[in-house]
């Protein structure tokens, strides 16, 4: 039987959009001309450089001159000033997650913050751009450019395995950002989505969520609360870096250590493939 949701007409629209992206998930090349690093700064607004620069110093931001445009560059840089700021030592000895990861613009960032292996996963990765290449074209693209880094292609439920560190910038937790970002009502579902997340951390991992706006804070602090997950609230995330009008919150929670092993190895994927169709790229 068909529920009257079902036929909410902008729900429909993006259901029909959806389809439509998934039967032709063919992509151009990227094609993206190296930028040195003092080229990109260029890019950057005058007041954002030093801010900009004081990363550049602390950090080796090999991988960045191939992987990133002047976007991707600011994104990247935000990250992994707001990582620096509010996440703790990285924990360079298991790999990291992050959830949602869009085109993967901000594995720069994620990867020189830790050091470490990261996978982005991304559940709408055949959205294309105006040069009809797809995000996942450019996940796959930047994933290439940083040791150890992959862009997953795929629902986070279907993931499986253990890792240190997540990362979770603007998890879906009402419909209306969902509809914005153009996604069947159908993957709302943020209690399920937080509850398997939790199940891919490692003993003494870590989740790091980050919310825009007090409402959706609020609501990721029940989420937590239902789920039976103790997670400490930072309170509002600053960064000079921020190209962000509304004020961001921030969470973090830790596995305990004695929580049972996954067992599976880290990066292992279930069987069945999605309507979407799974797949992980691995960078050479
Ligand atoms: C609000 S956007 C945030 C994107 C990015 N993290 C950022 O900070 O701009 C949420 C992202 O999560 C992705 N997403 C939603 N549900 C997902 C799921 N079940 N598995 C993987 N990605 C998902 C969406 O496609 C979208 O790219």
């Amino acid at each position: 039987m068909v529920c009257l949701r079902e036929l909410n007409p902008s729900d429909l629209a993006h259901r029909l959009a959806w389809w439509l992206r998934h039967r032709i998930t063919w992509s151009p090349p990227v094609i993206r001309r190296p930028r040195t690093l003092p080229a990109l700064l260029q890019t950057l607004a005058p007041a954002l450089r030093p801010a900009a620069e004081a990363l550049i110093s602390r950090y080796d931001l090999s991988g960045w001159e191939q992987g990133c445009d002047t976007q991707g560059f600011r994104e990247s840089l935000y990250v992994l000033d707001v990582l620096s700021r509010y996440a703790g030592p990285p924990d360079v000895t298991q790999p990291a997650l992050d959830i949602g990861c869009k085109n993967g613009c901000y594995l720069p960032g994620l990867q020189t913050w830790s050091g470490g292996r990261w996978d982005g996963v991304e559940l709408d990765a055949y959205r294309r751009y105006w040069t009809l290449t797809t995000r996942r074209a450019h996940g796959e693209f930047i994933a290439r450019s940083l040791p150890g880094c992959r862009y997953l292609t795929g629902n986070l439920l279907d993931l499986r395995g253990r890792y240190g560190f997540i990362t979770w910038f603007l998890p879906f937790l009402h419909a209306a950002p969902l509809q914005v970002w153009g996604l069947p009502r159908r993957f709302l579902m943020p209690q399920t989505l937080l509850a398997h997340a939790w199940t891919l951390l490692a003993p003494g991992g870590r989740l790091f969520v980050v919310n825009q706006g007090e409402v959706e804070a609020q609501r990721q602090a029940q989420l937590f609360q239902k789920a039976g997950i103790v997670a400490h609230a930072i309170g509002r995330i600053e960064s000079p870096l921020s190209p962000f009008q509304r004020p961001r919150y921030g969470f973090l929670a830790t596995a305990q250590q004695n929580a049972s092993p996954a067992g599976i190895d880290p990066l292992e994927w279930t069987a069945a493939p999605t309507p979407a169709g799974l797949n992980a790229s691995n960078s050479p």
